[in-house]
């Protein structure tokens, strides 16, 4: 088997990480933050040592502006959700997953204003057209750091440098980027973060987070609920505390524990190792696939430009088609059709037959790869 759908979770994890969730169950079971035991003290250890890796990862500002959520979607809900009133304005790429817009198209609907900047059919964002969009009372920019589909690297400090002009908050998806490229929060300008912990940080499903800016004012995001924080319990109020006010209920310790290995692991390997890896195997299968007839490749077609995601569609064949005869015939896992990504394919052109999407990962090889573009050849053939 051939795993190719790094872009979706992926996988294998680094062995660490079953392990350090298996240590949190055996030896720090306890409720962070809930009771003064030796058990619960430890799990909450756990967990803000895994916020200081967060917080160092992407250069953040203080771990405790580091808030753990389910997953990158919940982390968008929180702070679309916590931002935006009725009467705001709110500016997003045409590139987006529907993580970002569902919610935006439902604020839409609540009062919002939502304009939509266009992107060129390789997916990258035509910087004048956001300078356009973007008006001294927009709220706030949120924009996907790379895209699921095509892969394209989005130009974040610049984007970043719009909405600040305009005296908007950015908000930056780093779905598909956190863990596969260098992110500095600080020094591209991101005022809000949301990541996932089980694509490219390489943690388990059930982790991720937002991580705020120093120019987040608090007082201004509200949480997506309320609940028990282990802190304040005399008051049925939410605390304003960071990050308990946006933590309420038991947090998944196993998850965040798992989470922390896999950031141990990438501060080992590098990440510059990892990203000139997924760089190679992108430009494998870029090449690979260039020479077969009948191909469609979407996206710049450069590595450089690209996290490792690379889509394509065929002349004659059904993305569904190719994708179960790839699993099937020959052991090779993608992702085909629309990515919950409807806004990228309409940009770029596919929508609604959508691609195959192929994405390597930091444990796939380049013998990986060729036999990929072997098998593609092979499924292809008329
Ligand atoms: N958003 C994920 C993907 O692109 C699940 O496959």
């Amino acid at each position: 088997m051939i795993y190719l759908d790094n872009a979706a979770t992926s996988w294998p994890k680094p062995p660490e990480v079953a392990q350090a969730m298996t240590d949190f169950l055996q030896r720090a079971g306890g409720n962070p933050g809930r009771s003064g035991h030796t058990l619960s003290i430890e799990a909450g250890r756990t967990i803000y040592a895994v916020r200081e890796q967060v917080a160092t990862l992407f250069n953040a500002a203080d771990p405790m502006r580091v808030l753990f959520t389910l997953n990158g979607t919940h982390a968008l809900n929180l702070a679309l959700r916590g931002l935006l009133r009725p009467g705001d304005r709110v500016v997003a790429s045409a590139m987006e997953h529907n993580a970002v817009m569902r919610p935006l198209r439902q604020l839409e609907r609540e009062g919002v204003s939502l304009e939509v900047a266009p992107c060129r059919r390789d997916g990258t964002l035509e910087l004048g057209a956001l300078e356009r969009a973007v008006s001294p009372g927009t709220r706030l920019v949120v924009m996907l750091h790379a895209s699921n589909v095509t892969g394209t690297i989005m130009p974040v400090a610049e984007a970043a440098a719009i909405a600040h002009r305009a005296g908007a908050l950015f908000l930056l998806d780093a779905a598909q980027s956190a863990g596969a490229l260098p992110l500095d929060m600080q020094a591209l300008g991101v005022d809000l973060l949301a990541f996932t912990g089980h694509k490219s940080l390489l943690g388990p499903p059930g982790t991720g987070g937002l991580v705020l800016g120093a120019g987040v004012d608090v007082s201004e995001l509200e949480p997506l609920y309320r609940g028990g924080t282990g802190s304040r319990s005399e008051s049925e109020q939410q605390p304003s505390d960071l990050p308990d006010k946006y933590e309420s209920g038991t947090p998944n310790g196993v998850g965040i524990a798992g989470l922390g290995a896999a950031l141990d692991w990438i501060a080992r390997r590098g990440l510059a190792a990892i990203r000139a890896h997924e760089e190679a195997l992108t430009e494998t299968l870029i090449d690979g696939l260039r020479a077969l007839p009948g191909v469609s490749m979407h996206g710049t077609g450069d590595a450089r430009m690209s996290t490792a995601v690379v889509s394509f569609a065929h002349e004659s064949l059904t993305v569904s088609e190719i994708g179960l005869r790839l699993d099937e015939e020959h052991g090779i896992l993608t992702r085909v059709g629309l990515h919950c990504a409807p806004a990228a394919h309409r940009t770029i052109g596919t929508f609604p037959s959508g691609t195959v999407r192929l994405a390597p990962g930091p444990f796939t090889t380049r013998d990986d790869v060729e036999a990929a573009v072997r098998s593609i050849a092979a499924v292809l053939r008329p």
